[in-house]
């Protein structure tokens, strides 16, 4: 269980190292953090992109010796993670780190919880169950939308049980978060609307869950703040300006669903992106307006400042009244972003609601949601966006 005692709260977040170029640091970084043997986890896409030329290029400045683990996909499976702790033990490296979206920074998540708690990942789905310290660990997200970077979550898929295994580890903390604008420029339109709708999704689930806090609370609304200022340009022009928002955005979102935690948008998609292996950020997306109508009633002030932060003038309008724009701006934003709205267009099967339904409310991120929500509910908010 997560522990909910108001009385005690925390903050925790990596060094973090910010700014367009700022990967030609990486080398310095994995010195710093006493690394001889760097493995680098990543995927083709980014090795196409020509990224990882580069970070090698400064790992060899600094005379460190690496190995490239490149065999992650969206939706890391359990057993890519058991093949990366192989090759990390096998080659004796001391240093990881992961260039990529949230799939090969989670899968460097689990490479660093196997190198020194062993085992496999399933033994650490749970709340801090981590219990010796991982490797040195360095992200430089390629995405800007997962907050994997600055976060104690990581997610598998188990591929055998084809359902999503969540660890929430304060052992799992990168040691640095580097992030290099310049590293969007080669993301799809396509990828920076969906993982922009992840960050979305986090800072909205962060201000409004249960462990909000006042070192949550700004980072979250300014990412709201940032997503409604610069997603759809970034989107549609991969403008730099809007490109810096957007990896802002991500960022500040990270750090405060990390430390506050998520809600049933999130709870409701774990269990959809398990069973048809869907884009997290695409299901989140289609599932957020569902669950905005239902948590609407529960936190209206909050939600009154959601709509503020996404432009609406408040002057003179009673909170219950201004939350109620909430929706509807967030249906605006997908809409101008071309973003699918119905989780059968994304192949989804209306028969696996009740299965989906019960892992949704068993999901660990359904206890911060500023309310609980019964089986029928659940399903309720399945069929509105089916
Ligand atoms: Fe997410």
């Amino acid at each position: 269980m997560l522990n909910q005692d108001d009385t005690i709260l925390k903050f925790d977040i990596p060094e973090i190292i910010y700014g367009r170029g700022s990967l030609s640091k990486i080398g310095q970084c994995a010195s710093r953090l006493g690394g001889e043997k760097v493995l680098v986890v990543t995927d083709p896409g980014i090795i196409k992109a020509g990224w990882i030329d580069l970070c090698l290029k400064y790992l060899l400045k600094e005379r460190l010796r690496y190995v490239v683990y490149d065999n992650v996909v969206t939706n890391p499976r359990d057993f890519q993670v058991d093949q990366g702790v192989s090759l990390y033990l096998k080659k004796n490296c001391d240093v990881i780190i992961a260039v990529g979206g949230g799939s090969s920074i989670d899968t460097a998540k689990g490479i660093a919880i196997l190198a020194t708690n062993h085992g496999s990942v399933h033994e650490y789905a749970g709340c801090n169950l981590v219990h010796h310290p991982i490797p040195p660990l360095i992200c430089v997200p390629t995405t800007s939308g997962t907050g994997a970077d600055v976060s104690q979550f990581a997610i598998f898929l188990d591929i055998r049980e084809k359902m999503k295994l969540c660890v929430l580890s304060r052992a799992i903390m990168p040691d640095i978060s580097l992030i290099d604008p310049e590293l969007l420029t080669t993301l799809s339109s396509e990828l920076i609307a969906a993982t922009g709708m992840d960050a979305f999704t986090h800072a909205i689930e962060a201000y409004v869950s249960s462990l909000s806090w006042p070192m949550t609370d700004p980072h979250a609304i300014h990412a709201i703040k940032l997503v409604a200022q610069h997603l759809v340009n970034a989107t549609r022009t991969k403008d730099m300006t809007a490109l810096e928002g957007m990896a802002i955005a991500s960022l500040e979102a990270g750090m405060a669903f990390s430390n506050a935690i998520l809600g049933a948008v999130h709870a409701l998609s774990h269990p959809l992106g398990g069973l048809y292996d869907l884009h997290h950020g695409l299901v989140n997306s289609v599932i957020l307006p569902a669950v905005l109508n239902q948590n609407l009633n529960h936190a209206m002030p909050k939600y009154a400042r959601i709509a503020q932060a996404m432009g609406l003038e408040l002057r003179g309008m009673r909170f219950e009244e201004a939350a109620l724009h909430a929706p509807e701006k967030v249906k605006k934003l997908i809409k101008d972003l071309e973003l699918p709205t119905r989780l059968s267009k994304l192949g989804a099967d209306a028969e696996d609601i009740p299965v989906l339904a019960k892992m949704a409310q068993k999901d660990i991120c359904m206890q911060t949601n500023p309310c609980s929500y019964s089986i029928n509910e659940i399903e309720t908010m399945y069929k509105e966006v089916w």
